[in-house]
């Protein structure tokens, strides 16, 4: 057998935000290359790891759509993205027991039903849950033993064991270790070296990177539609989301409890601890505000809000204390066919010009980051890779206007 010369060239990938679509394909950019293969990968991020809406999501995760049945490949996103949490748990090393952050909190989620709109959609979903995420039926005695208190007008509610609960900035800072730890793994086994880093730095333009990176994919959420090369082109809407977290004051003995799921209805309710929620969320569509930060203002607005919505399922809400408001701006895609879907592929021809480095997208994420940002981040990985687009499915790269052929 021949052996030949380890080439010294190495692949240069630009991952341009540390929110979900950004950490995962960072993460399989280095788990899908070649050994043998050089590969050095740059994340960069204006404000820092899930400085945009993946730092202040919800976290709520499971495969179903109140409104569309079934989602678009429901079942492969869940599995690719449980993958992933276990990933960063076990790369995250031991988290801080006294903190409040963790990586996925287990207990399921719990949807009482208050209308009787898209029942149909619900039940079907019901009957036909996948094997690894049941939805079980259950009536108000049942969801008052997992939720005391809880109030289920219809006396249905659909639980499903199996759904997450996610921290985001824990899990998000656990993929980033992961990826650092994988890198080092790699490169001591290999003949190629591995290396990640993270640089904090803000992008104004995409052409400003040309020419120093192999590929560059550009993962910055509802921000991609604000770059100059991209503003007008992607058929995106922008909207900002408000989540309030809540505390019991120290005064109050009772405690949610520790097995208790989280809670989803016109408003939901995303279990941190027994003493912490986070109460989310609204709605302010064509807003351009990407700042986590929340006035006093907005935040009260926003209360006035989620509380009777989150009242009319579980009126001890009441009880809890105001303790903070944070908000992100989601990248909605359009409706299509299939769903509303991400939208990936590959934007030289967007930009304009040929260049020396390839660009790629991987945005739209809309509010499902967690279901869809393991499994399409892995499709952009090999996308990119082997620096052919035929990996990802044809609804994902849809969007894009077509080009008549010359
Ligand atoms: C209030 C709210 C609640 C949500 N709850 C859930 C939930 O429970 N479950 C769920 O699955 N999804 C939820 N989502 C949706 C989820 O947050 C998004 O789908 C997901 O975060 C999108 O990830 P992303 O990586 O594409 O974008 P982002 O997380 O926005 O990441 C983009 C990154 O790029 C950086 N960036 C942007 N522009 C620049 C620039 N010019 N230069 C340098 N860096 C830049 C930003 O700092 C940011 O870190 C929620 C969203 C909101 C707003
Ligand atoms: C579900 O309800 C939404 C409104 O919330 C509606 O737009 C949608 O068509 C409904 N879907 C079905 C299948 O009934
Ligand atoms: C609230 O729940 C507790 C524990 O299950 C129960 O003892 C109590 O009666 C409930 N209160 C109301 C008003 O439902
Ligand atoms: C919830 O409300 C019920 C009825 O008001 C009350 O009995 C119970 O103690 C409350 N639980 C908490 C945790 O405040
Ligand atoms: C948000 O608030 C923090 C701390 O209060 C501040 O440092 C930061 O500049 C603010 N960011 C924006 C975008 O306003
Ligand atoms: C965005 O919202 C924050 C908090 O409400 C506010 O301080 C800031 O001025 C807003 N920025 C813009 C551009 O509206």
């Amino acid at each position: 057998m021949i052996k030949f010369t380890v080439t010294t060239y190495k692949y240069r990938y630009a991952v341009l935000g540390a929110g979900f679509a950004g950490l995962s394909v960072a993460w399989h950019l280095l788990e899908r290359s070649a050994t043998d293969l050089h590969v050095h990968v740059d994340v960069l991020d204006e404000v820092g790891i899930g400085g945009g809406a993946s730092g202040v999501a919800g976290g709520l995760l499971h495969p179903y759509s109140p409104k569309v049945k079934p989602l678009w490949m429901a079942a492969k996103c869940w599995e690719e993205t449980l993958r992933l949490i276990r990933i960063a748990e076990t790369h995250s090393g031991v988290v801080d027991q006294n903190s409040d952050v963790f990586i996925a909190r287990r207990k399921g989620i719990l949807r009482p039903v208050v209308s009787l709109k898209n029942m149909s959609v619900m039940n079907d979903n019901a009957q036909n849950s996948l094997a690894s995420c049941r939805i079980q039926s259950i009536n108000e005695d049942a969801a008052r033993s997992l939720v005391p208190n809880i109030s289920v007008p219809l006396d249905l509610a659909f639980f499903m064991p199996g759904a997450v609960n996610i921290h985001p900035q824990g899990y998000l800072e656990a993929l980033y270790l992961a990826c650092e730890t994988l890198a080092k793994e790699m490169s001591s086994v290999g003949l190629g070296k591995k290396e990640i880093n993270f640089h904090k730095r803000s992008i104004g333009n995409l052409l400003e990177l040309e020419g120093e990176y192999d590929a560059v994919i550009v993962c910055l959420g509802a921000r991609s539609t604000f770059l100059p090369e991209l503003s007008g082109k992607l058929p995106l809407r922008t909207c900002r989301g408000i989540i309030a977290h809540l505390r019991l004051p120290d005064n109050t003995r009772e405690e949610f409890l520790e097995h208790s799921p989280s809670i989803l209805s016109d408003a939901w309710i995303a279990i941190q601890n027994p003493r912490s929620l986070y109460l989310g969320s609204t709605w302010e569509w064509q807003s351009c505000n990407h700042s986590q930060n929340v006035s006093a203002e907005e935040a009260s607005k926003a209360l006035e809000e989620l509380i009777p919505k989150a009242s009319s399922v579980y009126p001890n809400i009441s009880k809890w204390a105001f303790d903070g408001a944070r908000a992100g701006l989601r990248a909605m895609p359009p409706l299509t066919g299939k769903g509303s879907l991400p939208l990936l592929g590959q934007i030289d021809d967007l930009i304009g010009q040929t260049h020396k480095s390839k660009f790629w997208l991987f945005s739209g994420l809309g509010s499902r980051g967690l279901l869809y940002h393991a499994w399409l981040g892995k499709l952009m990985a090999q996308a990119v890779i082997s620096c052919n687009e035929d990996v990802i499915p044809f609804e994902l790269t849809s969007w894009r206007p077509k080009l008549i052929k010359k």
